[in-house]
């Protein structure tokens, strides 16, 4: 056997391959930069949060299939690219009714997001305009429509609306969203009961969170996040009277299993701007609802917190994309977790995408500069993968070059 010859190296060898980081004292900072993924992010977000909190996040509707299979079904998604195309420029921006953005994707609506961290929608407002990303603030949202439209006045702004059994009371807060400069309103319509979140009940999840002695072991291990709460504004909905008890119960006393299409026709006389329907899971739904006059549609399980076993998203979405014909957008949510899965979602049908835990888990894990990593992991993504993929532009984006296999089949040989 030849022996290798071996030399001592010399300093200025070396010299360039010695990379030593800038000290900083910022925990944050250095474990968002750490982050390469959501998932990444999650697994922050869980050491630094209470878990009931943490749960009351991550966790679905009782055996959280409709989660899982959502989630299982874009690693389904098998993408076909062509190589040799100029991919240096591509063009990822959107426009959905009055908004834009420069990825297809807008922030869906999450209650009680103070509970996550202390600065709450502001923090993701703030993001979400810095990225010139929408955002839809939730009724169950902890910051009242004037504060996070006077704390962040350049943030697109979509209000979602969970239509009570007090009219009168729904059509004075849709007065004040619309006062307050939100575009568009977004009706979920899922939720006629609040599905069982299991975690939540047993981990005791109630709004506000309660001083137990669970609770108050809790504090030791997330000193911070309890000073946070308990030191800054009290932790209350701002738009719903009467909270206390769980969110299940909260629901069921709030909203109104009354509501049909007629109230469709009472809402687009009371709201002047676009409506769009949250939580569309049926093609005959979704054609009936376009017929009605509603300006767009959300597929969506509601991030399986909702019907356990339920449709999953993705796989309903081409047909529904099929029957509404492009008469007015379509979205989809639910089990987003990479830029892929957005460019999968767009190949088959959406205009654009929401995301409600991605940037959730960003928050968890280091305010406003979480969720700012959140959207800058998912815009990265979606730019590799269109550029793997060989597309510069969304339209390019055809179902033959993301199709989706059914579950339980391998991925056919492209001999086959
Ligand atoms: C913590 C949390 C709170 C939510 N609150 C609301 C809400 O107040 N109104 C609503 O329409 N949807 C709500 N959703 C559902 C989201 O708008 C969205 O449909 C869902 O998060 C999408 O799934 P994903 O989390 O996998 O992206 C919530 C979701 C989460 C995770």
């Amino acid at each position: 056997m030849a022996r290798v010859q071996r030399r001592r190296p010399r300093l200025d060898e070396l010299r360039p391959l010695v990379k030593v980081a800038r000290p900083t004292l910022d925990r944050t900072g250095r474990a968002l930069a750490r982050a390469n993924t959501i998932e990444d992010l999650r697994h922050i977000a869980r050491r630094r949060t209470p878990r009931s909190a943490f749960d009351y996040v991550d966790g679905a509707a009782e055996s959280e299939v409709s989660l899982t299979r959502a989630r299982e079904a874009f690693g389904r998604v098998e993408f076909r690219p062509q190589v040799l195309r100029d991919v240096s420029r591509i063009e990822t921006s959107v426009s959905v009714l009055d908004v834009t953005s420069p990825i297809p994707l807008i922030l869906a609506p999450t209650g009680f997001t103070r509970m996550m961290h202390h600065e709450g929608e502001r923090a993701v407002g703030r993001a979400a305009a810095a990225a010139g990303i929408p955002y839809t603030l939730s009724t169950m949202g902890t910051v009242s429509v004037e504060d996070l439209a006077a704390d962040v006045p350049d943030v697109q702004r979509w209000f979602q609306l969970y239509l009570w059994q007090d009219r009168k009371a729904s059509l004075a807060l849709m007065d004040r969203a619309r006062a307050a400069g939100y575009s568009t309103l977004v009706l979920t319509v899922d939720t006629s009961v609040g599905g069982e979140r299991l975690r939540d009940v047993r981990n005791g999840m109630t709004i506000p969170p309660q001083l137990t002695p669970r609770t108050l072991a809790d504090m030791a291990l997330h000193p911070r996040w309890w000073a946070n709460l308990l030191t800054t504004e009290p932790l209350e909905f701002a738009s719903l009277r009467g909270s206390g008890g769980t969110v299940e119960q909260l629901i069921n006393r709030m909203f109104d299993p009354t509501l049909t299409t007629k109230d469709l026709e009472w809402l687009r006389a009371s709201w002047p701007g676009a409506i769009v329907l949250k939580g569309i899971q049926n093609v005959d739904d979704a054609r009936d609802f376009v017929d009605l006059g509603v300006d767009g549609l959300i597929v969506s399980n509601h991030g399986g917190r909702q019907l356990d076993r339920s449709v999953t998203p993705l796989e309903v979405l081409p047909e529904i994309a099929g029957a509404v014909g492009g008469r007015v957008p379509v979205l989809l949510d639910t089990g987003v977790m990479h830029g892929g899965d957005i460019v999968a979602a767009v190949a088959n049908g959406a205009d654009a995408v929401l995301v409600g835990r991605a940037y959730l888990y960003g928050l968890m894990a280091g305010g406003e500069p979480g969720v700012a990593r959140a959207l800058d992991i998912l815009t990265t993504q979606v730019h590799r993968t269109m550029r793997l993929l060989g597309v510069t532009s969304l339209d390019q984006l055809t179902p033959d070059r993301a199709v989706l296999h059914a579950a339980g089949t391998s991925a056919p040989s492209q001999h086959a």
